[in-house]
């Protein structure tokens, strides 16, 4: 379907009945009815009364839960001297058809770049693209008072309320401790969100340098250059320079356990403040021994930063993570490359251009080796895919909830069915999908956005310019309350099973 194709019909009532409301919280039988994008009740069948002509869905045997939200994607984006391939038409049409029904992408400005015109640069992209709603964060490739008075427009009048810094990328992107500790300062002075890409990015320019001289060129290299304990070091110091100046700091792409066990630390030792952490599909559902593939467009194709870790039990320790709260969001970072984009690196593996896909599987890999594996049940997994990133993002209960209110961005899912991801069938604009293969069980039957059935039974029917951008407003009551002493820090108190392994974990790292 092409950007223009507007046929989807202008459904803006519908009835789901018979289901299993799932909210982060609890479970409940309930009916579902959803008029002009919100939805208007929730509740027992005797309790309301349909008008006719009502679009009515029978969920019976399935779940009601909220929409996905993704909170890491790079659509469209200049990045690794090449652009990601998958644009705000396919990024997002992907999304919907796996189930996520909101995005929150990052802008990316050159080093020198206003912030506030790359901001404008990524809305007039995405505007007239977007199949679902999408929210912002701004990537602070740089660091200057005029970047700091750029960041005070975009909090106060442009609804950014988040900014991701760079320890990575030495020469284009990261940034000193110097000027991290400037910049959570001032985050911290707008009640804004920091984030962080945790990695060494000193190590790893001298290991690229010694392992090229080595001869080794290959994409192996690249997992060489930055393993486990490069990316440890960077999380565990940039919690500390956060804590040092009293800002929230959310760390983006966890990707290793040593990284995970610093950021279950750091939580404890503040008592769970100041930080949170977000792992990854691709996390979750592979690992690094591709790297050592022989095949180059293989190998390439799972290129990305931090990499995939080749301990093969790295996915399940992550995941083990999410259950017990020591990370609470799951993103794709989806930053798409072709394979031929992804030969501007054959010689060099340090040429690669960095990214993988998720947007598209991120539900149902989450689903498969959470909920199907029996490490998460269904309460935790929509905590993880929507409501955590919802509430810390301050967009929450907006989104990331069944409730009355809230958008309709809703997904009926179907915990039994089955499907097989492939590129071959994917939505997405690349050619490979590094979950290739994998068959997962949970399948989105229906996903609204906004009250619009935007895919039914594998079928999808989206509209670019349907998605509308998402402000992410100041001082988030999840993240602040908590550092302002306002609100005990809390477990998912209604989720035993979370509170459980909590305790679980903290004494494990006690000892
Ligand atoms: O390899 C990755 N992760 N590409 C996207 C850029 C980033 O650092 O998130
Ligand atoms: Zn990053
Ligand atoms: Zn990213």
């Amino acid at each position: 379907m092409s950007n223009s194709d507007k046929t989807q019909s202008p459904q803006n009532r519908v009835y789901i009945k018979n289901g299993q409301v799932v909210n982060h919280d609890r479970s409940f039988k309930a009916d579902v009815y959803i008029e002009d994008e919100i939805i208007k009740f929730v509740g027992p069948a005797a309790d309301i009364t349909i008008p006719d002509g009502v679009h009515t869905i029978d969920a019976s045997g399935k779940l009601i839960i909220p929409g996905g939200i993704d909170p890491h994607t790079h659509l469209q984006t200049p990045f690794d001297n090449a652009v990601t391939v998958d644009d705000f038409y396919h990024g997002t049409k992907a999304a919907v058809a796996g189930g996520t029904t909101m995005i929150i992408d990052f802008v990316l400005p050159k080093r020198n770049d206003s912030m506030i015109e790359a901001y404008n640069k990524w809305r007039s992209w995405a505007d007239p693209k977007v199949c679902c709603d999408y929210g912002l964060h701004i990537g602070l490739s740089w660091w200057s008072d005029s970047v700091s008075e750029e960041i005070g427009v975009l909090c106060k009048e442009l609804g950014i309320n988040s900014f991701k810094t760079y320890m990575a990328y030495k020469g284009t992107y990261q940034l000193n401790d110097s000027e991290l500790l400037d910049v959570f300062e001032r985050i911290r002075s707008l009640n804004a969100v920091a984030m962080v890409h945790a990695e060494n990015g000193d190590i790893i320019a001298k290991n690229e340098k010694r392992l090229l001289a080595q001869g080794i060129t290959g994409p192996e290299g690249h997992e060489l250059s930055r393993q486990e304990e490069v990316e440890a070091e960077a999380v565990h110091r940039a919690c500390i320079l956060a804590h040092q100046v009293d800002c929230p700091l959310y760390v983006v792409h966890v990707m290793s356990k040593s990284a995970g066990i610093e950021i279950a630390r750091a939580r404890q030792r503040y008592s769970e403040k100041y930080i949170f952490g977000e792992t990854l599909a691709s996390g979750l559902g592979t690992d690094g021994t591709n790297y050592r593939c022989q095949h180059f467009d293989h190998a390439a194709g799972h290129v990305m930063s931090p990499p995939l870790r080749p301990d093969k039990t790295t996915p399940e320790f992550l995941m083990k993570l999410l259950a017990s709260d020591a990370l609470q969001t799951t993103g794709s970072d989806n930053c798409t490359f072709t394979k031929k984009q992804k030969q501007l690196g054959l010689g060099d593996f340090t040429k690669i251009p960095n990214g993988i896909n998720g947007l598209e599987d991120r539900m149902s890999v989450v689903w498969e080796k959470g909920v199907h594996s029996g490490l998460l049940d269904p309460c935790r997994f929509v905590a993880v895919t929507s409501t955590n990133a919802a509430k810390i993002f301050n967009i929450y209960p907006k989104k990331g909830v069944i409730a009355v209110g809230s958008d309709a961005d809703i997904v009926i899912w179907n915990p039994q069915a089955t499907r097989t991801i492939s590129k071959d069938t994917h939505h997405h604009a690349g050619d490979f999908n590094i979950f290739e293969g994998m068959t997962v069980h949970g399948v989105p039957e229906y996903v609204l956005v906004r009250g619009r059935i935007c895919a039914e039974k594998g079928s999808v029917r989206v509209s670019g310019g349907y998605g509308r951008f998402v402000a992410t407003p100041l001082r988030p009551p999840f993240v602040y309350d908590r550092i302002e002493g306002k609100e005990e820090p809390k477990v998912e108190e209604q989720n035993t099973n979370v509170a459980k392994k909590k305790a679980e974990l903290y004494s494990q790292l006690a000892a």
